[in-house]
């Protein structure tokens, strides 16, 4: 490969312009001298002529070197390989009868060469730059420049940018104020895990990168700002998934003096501002709301992908007493009807049971409902009024399965809630291009953490409860509300927010609540509780998860594909190789050592004493 580079000497730009991009030349400009610039995308050799598809980030154009018309181009042409840079000066003129490609917005033309440069050559990249690679994902994480080259990558980031832009004209139309919060912040306990950052000034101390600018975009209320925003990054040291990554970026909103109809009616209008101009949607009415107990109920789910049915039903009180004993010693049974599912094999059921059992299920419970009877391996064990009423509550019909799930309720729900959005798609109930907007509100204040042993915040610790859990969220947390809301797209949550507690008082309450002692709290929140004391203004807001709505609006199907330079599941990036090791000098200047530097130490002197 270094031969072949070698061969070819590169030439400088000189003082030659472009005048257009790869994808601006129609007919209307046949007869035009151009100039343009940009990457080797294909090259066929025709007849004498040689093609190339000219490509750059707005598209193709296909260059011709002709013999006839400039012989020492073409000759010299004979060098171009796949990615090379040219910069060609030719004449547009119109493609022959039969070689038009409609496909093509320069598809009516090409540019016959007069010169051309050769801007750099290029080493045989490792796969084909095209939207059709099934290259590994590693491979183009790899190569991440060379993947971002390919139409659709482009395509992505180029959406990335119109959104990010659209939310900046909207916000600042709407009077909010962009300011930009520390990156360098302090560690606070609750959330997820911190990525900390060792401090060289003052050894042993650390700041830790922020989660999201929370506690920031409040003191700016405090502060008098009014309405701020800031598309910002987060960082997070969590496990990854396909919708999430270590760092992140967030569309962080706060305003004053609002309640969250306030909020939630800015958020959706800023929402659909953003999806106008940037895919050109157009939204009927309001999003729909629906309350956290009732998205559970129904679809098992906080953020229920709505465009289709296959509604979960709770039958607990149907079978309280069922002969069958995993019914009957159930906190929660559920059931998820599938009209015309009767067909299913043992095998396609077998996997199902193998799909549920990642959320905690035992198994899964199923009955095939068929004329004159009713097939399940414990169908025998229901009495005939539990049939009857399962039959009215479902309106069971001859040709259907249900699926139950029996036992504690989280378990039930996500089980039946992921086997729920599993079926949507396998059986192909979901209209790809319908966009499903709709708001979740009322969630608990707590959730309890097995783990912990303790409740933790449901949202985050700075949500204000209930006005009417107010006395209560001390003495009974289970059944706190939070006012906060969340906005579900398609099954998805991009957005989430809240109305803050503004008083401090409230505000120790809360920690006190999560128990936490109150030098604890003097020590980690004191500067915010502090903050409360002077004048917070009442306050809420949202921040949307900029990634997932990219990855969402462009119908790709991994937050990867709408990050320039993403980590893998593993937090690497394969593209610089970070995370990776540091100079022992750089370790010594933080006032650090490895652990295993320190055993090894340890060992030497031991052996030297
Ligand atoms: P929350 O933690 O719900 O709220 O985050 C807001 C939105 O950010 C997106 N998001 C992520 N995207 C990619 N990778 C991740 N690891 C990840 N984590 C979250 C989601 C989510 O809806 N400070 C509060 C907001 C507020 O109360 O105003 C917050 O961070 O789309
Ligand atoms: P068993 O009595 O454990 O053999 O279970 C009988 C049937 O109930 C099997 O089809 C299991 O897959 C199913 N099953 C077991 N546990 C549960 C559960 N918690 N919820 C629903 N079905 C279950």
């Amino acid at each position: 490969m270094l031969e072949e580079l070698k061969e070819v000497s590169c030439q400088p730009l000189g003082d030659w312009k472009r005048t257009h991009n790869c994808s601006e030349l129609t007919s209307a400009d046949n007869g035009s001298e151009v100039c343009l610039m940009g990457w080797v995308q294909y090259r066929r050799d025709h007849g004498g002529l040689i093609f190339i598809d000219l490509r750059d980030r707005y598209g193709l154009t296909q260059v011709v070197f002709s013999p006839d018309y400039a012989p020492k181009a073409h000759e010299e042409a004979r060098v171009i390989r796949s990615e090379y840079v040219l910069a060609v000066r030719g004449r547009v003129r119109p493609r022959p009868e039969g070689m038009l490609n409609p496909n093509l917005k320069t598809g009516e033309i090409e540019v016959v060469v007069s010169e051309w440069k050769l801007l750099n050559t290029s080493k045989t990249p490792p796969f084909l730059i095209e939207d059709r690679t099934d290259v590994s994902e590693n491979l183009r994480l790899q190569w991440r420049y060379l993947d971002l080259r390919r139409p659709k990558m482009t395509r992505n980031l180029v959406l990335r940018s119109k959104v990010a832009m659209a939310f900046r004209k909207a916000l600042s139309d709407d009077g909010f104020l962009e300011v930009e919060t520390p990156f360098l912040t302090k560690s606070t306990p609750e959330g997820a895990r911190d990525f900390l950052v060792p401090s060289r000034l003052n050894h042993g101390a650390f700041y830790a990168l922020p989660q999201s600018p929370q506690l920031f975009k409040q003191i700016c209320m405090v502060s008098g700002l009014d309405r701020y925003y800031q598309i910002v990054r987060c960082f997070r040291d969590e496990d990854l998934r396909a919708d999430r990554q270590p760092e992140f970026t967030q569309v962080d909103i706060e305003m004053s003096f609002a309640d969250e109809t306030q909020v939630m009616d800015m958020a959706e209008n800023l929402i659909k501002r953003v999806f106008h101009e940037a895919l050109g949607t157009t939204f009927s009415g309001s999003f729909p709301r629906m309350t956290w107990d009732e998205a559970m109920d129904r679809y098992g789910s906080d953020k229920p992908d709505t465009r289709f049915g296959l509604e979960l039903c709770n039958v607990t009180d149907i079978v309280a007493n069922s002969g069958f004993r995993v019914f009957a010693s159930a906190k929660l049974v559920k059931a998820l009807k599938v009209p015309g599912g009767e067909s299913m094999t043992r095998k396609e059921i077998d996997e199902l049971t193998e799909f549920v059992r990642i959320y905690g299920a035992q198994g899964l419970a199923w009955i095939k409902i068929r004329e004159n009877e009713w097939q399940s391996p414990f169908a025998k064990f229901l009495s005939e009024e539990e049939r009857n009423g399962l039959a009215q509550r479902l309106d069971l019909q001859i040709g259907d399965i249900v699926f139950f799930q029996a036992g504690d309720p989280g378990m039930v729900n996500a089980a039946l809630g992921a086997l729920r959005v599993r079926l949507g798609e396998q059986l192909g109930l979901i209209d790809e291009n319908a966009l499903n907007f709709l708001w979740v509100t009322d969630f608990p204040l707590y959730e309890y953490s097995e783990e912990e042993k303790r409740f933790v915040a449901c949202h985050h610790p700075f949500t204000a409860p209930k006005a009417e859990d107010l006395d209560t969220m001390l003495s009974d947390p289970a059944s706190a509300k939070a006012r906060a809301y969340d906005m579900v797209l398609n099954g998805n949550e991009i957005g989430g927010g809240s109305i803050r507690i503004h008083e401090a008082a409230i505000q120790r309450k809360m920690f006190k609540a999560l128990g936490f002692r109150d030098e604890d709290v003097e020590d980690q929140f004191g500067f915010f509780v502090q903050a409360l004391e002077f004048g917070a203004p009442p306050h809420g807001g949202i921040a949307f998860g900029l990634d997932r709505l990219i990855m969402l609006m462009s119908k790709s199907s991994s937050i990867r594909d709408v990050i320039a330079f993403p980590k893998t599941q593993k937090a690497t990036c394969l593209l610089t190789n970070a995370p990776s090791t540091v100079e022992p000098k750089q370790l010594r200047e933080l006032g650090l050592r490895l652990r295993e530097e320190a055993k090894a130490e340890a060992a030497s002197e031991k052996t030297a004493r």
